[in-house]
């Protein structure tokens, strides 16, 4: 049997520049002002985490998986967990991410106050920065893909804008969201965010591969591992003018028992 050759324009993770993502400029176009697509995802994520873990004690361990520059699925955790692995790929994002556990930016604050809108977290007990600096501690360098041969497993996760946005190809799409689900526990609850049939896009002065998806191919993947998927769509709502992706999907989920599969 022959093999089929990659086509041309495939770009595979282990072909883009991830040391080169500035996060500087990354966060200038997407966090330093929250847009009102991350409050709403936001909102989704804290209500779900929310609503399992009422009247259930901490877990132990959550993850961010490819944090990046973008510190609110961490914050989302804060309440639930008492120890946060930030696992990225690349340097520049884990001296962005190192920099800021011991004390975050300000404008970080706009997303924790999305968060307060429950209870849960506006009693946290102690300021989130203090709680922050503790949960988090040595943020990991590492690869998605290597948790599929990891051990460890953890309790509550999270992965915004990542299996999609890290590949052209449909094979590592799927494989990336399978390493994501193996590192979680059974029962564990997780919030994953992909974009919608993006194109690919830009970081200051590099170009960063992505795998046109949608909602059915989200649905598909995760079913075969996660259990009461809830999905939001929001439409880009600059989709008129061409920006590159149609919207961003949001799934809220559990894991699967793992022994029944
Ligand atoms: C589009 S950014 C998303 C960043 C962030 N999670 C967010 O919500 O904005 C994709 C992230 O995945 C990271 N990444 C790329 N390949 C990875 C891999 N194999 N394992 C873990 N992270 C990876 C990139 O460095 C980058 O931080």
């Amino acid at each position: 049997m022959t093999s089929v050759p990659p086509a041309a324009d495939q770009k595979l993770n282990g072909d883009a520049p991830w040391d080169d993502f500035d996060p500087g400029v990354y966060i200038s176009h997407n966090y330093l002002e929250m847009q009102a697509v991350d409050e709403e995802i936001l909102s989704h994520v804290r209500d779900h985490f929310s609503d399992h873990f009422r009247g259930r004690v901490r877990v132990a361990s959550g993850i961010d998986v490819g944090a990046g520059p973008n510190l609110y699925p961490a914050l989302a955790m804060l309440p639930w967990c008492d120890r946060i692995t930030l696992l990225e790929r690349s340097a520049r994002n884990l001296e962005y991410l190192r920099s800021q556990a011991p004390d975050y930016a300000p404008h970080w604050d706009q997303f924790w106050n999305v968060l307060c809108k429950d209870e849960a977290y506006a009693t946290l007990g102690m300021a989130p920065r203090i709680r922050f600096k503790e949960a988090v501690q040595q943020p990991e360098a590492g690869s998605l893909f290597d948790l599929c041969a990891d051990e460890r497993r953890w309790d509550l996760g999270t992965m915004f804008f990542v299996a999609e946005s890290i590949t052209t190809s449909l094979a590592e799409f799927r494989r990336g969201v399978g390493c994501f689900m193996n590192a979680l526990n059974s029962g564990a609850p997780f919030a994953a965010a992909f974009m919608e049939h993006s194109e690919g896009y830009r970081v200051g002065d590099h170009t960063f591969p992505a795998r046109d998806i949608d909602e059915s191919e989200v649905r598909a993947v995760l079913g075969g591992y996660a259990d009461h998927v809830e999905i939001h769509r929001t439409a880009n709502p600059k989709q008129l003018v061409r920006d590159g992706y149609t919207g961003m999907i949001l799934a809220c989920g559990q894991r699967k028992n793992r022994h029944d599969e």
